[in-house]
């Protein structure tokens, strides 16, 4: 019977020793923004600069789509009359994407590229879509919220 508390006291102090050991760092990554100090107002985030029509409809092409870099805004068109907006900031780490080639808006900073018709990834190293915006074309202009 003595040895059963003896054994309990051992246990709580092994315990306590390799409680002292948890914690000790886990590394904070630091991300290099490249998508900041672009000049254009310094807003940040990652959300859009657009409050009024952005542009034309007819500059947006049926099956691809327009990058309205000022505004940080994609509009494509994947059927006619069927617009989309998405932010046209990168969700890897901030770059506003620069191309659209055929389907695919395209990420130069480091290759991801997302589909015109549903901001999804089609290729990383992005992991999350690029995000939605209500789009509305009135008159042939194009306006996002
Ligand atoms: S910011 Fe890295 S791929 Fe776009």
């Amino acid at each position: 019977m003595a040895e059963n508390v003896s054994a309990r006291s051992v246990g709580a102090s092994r315990r306590a020793v390799v409680g002292g050991v948890v914690g000790l760092g886990v590394g904070v990554p630091l991300l290099a923004a490249c998508g900041s100090g672009s000049g254009d107002g310094g807003s940040g985030g990652t959300s859009t600069t657009a409050s009024g029509p952005i542009g034309k409809a007819d500059e947006v092409p049926v099956g691809g789509g327009k990058i309205f870099a000022a505004d940080k805004v994609v509009v494509t068109q994947p059927t006619e009359g069927a617009y989309k907006a998405f932010s046209a900031v990168c969700t890897h780490q901030g770059c506003v994407v620069a191309e659209i080639k055929g389907q695919d808006i395209d990420c130069t900073c480091h290759g991801s590229k997302f589909s015109i018709t549903d901001g999804s990834v089609v290729q990383g190293p992005a992991t999350k879509p690029l995000e939605a915006l209500k789009v509305t074309v009135k008159g042939g202009e194009i306006s996002v919220a």
